[in-house]
């Protein structure tokens, strides 16, 4: 427990550098990553909700996916947890390179306990590690209340079993 309190003091205070060190266009840059345990897999925080074309696929044309992935301050697994992804992605186009997405980050440590982002966009599949995909930050509460943006997002390292993200988040208000 007593780890776990400096780790969050640590977090909130690595924020609030983050904050001092907004971007030239005044936007406030956090960073984040996110750990999914991928489809099919024991325990995935990501599971099938229709499998529309059959191909049992995330990125299926018509498929709909919906998860809870966790969101970290760094890639380590063992790292607390401070929120989640929570949302839906559905296979929006007919070759399965992308798809569009809707989900709220939901924090649950940290500076930004209680607040959340809202996240609208299109995520691009293929290739799937290091691709850029740039989705709109089209609202938040708490903290984040009244917030637009953007969130840039990149998948970094894939295993057999988990998938781990970083998220970018540049917020204006
Ligand atoms: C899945 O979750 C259950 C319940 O929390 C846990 O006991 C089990 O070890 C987990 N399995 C894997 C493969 O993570
Ligand atoms: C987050 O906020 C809730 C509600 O105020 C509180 O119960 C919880 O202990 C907080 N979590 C952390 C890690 O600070």
């Amino acid at each position: 427990m007593a780890s776990s309190t400096f780790f969050f003091s640590f977090f909130s205070y690595f924020l609030l550098v983050l904050a001092a060190a907004a971007s030239p266009e005044n936007y406030l840059h956090l960073r984040f990553f996110q750990h999914e345990r991928i489809l099919g897999v024991a325990n995935a925080t990501v599971v099938l909700s229709v499998n529309a074309d059959n191909s049992g696929l995330a990125t299926g044309f018509g498929n709909i996916v919906a998860y809870d992935n966790a969101l970290r301050e760094t890639t380590d697994l063992r790292a607390p947890i401070i929120g989640h992804s929570q949302g839906l992605g559905i296979g929006s186009d007919r070759s399965g390179a992308t798809g569009f997405t809707a989900f709220s980050m939901v924090f649950t440590g940290g500076r930004y306990n209680g607040s959340s982002l809202d996240i609208q966009g299109i995520f691009i599949s293929q290739p799937l590690l290091e691709t850029v995909s740039e989705r709109a930050i089209v609202g938040g509460t708490g903290r984040f209340r009244g917030a637009r943006g953007y969130l840039l997002s990149q998948e970094i390292v894939l295993t057999p079993e988990t998938l781990t993200g970083q998220l970018d988040a540049f917020i204006k208000f």
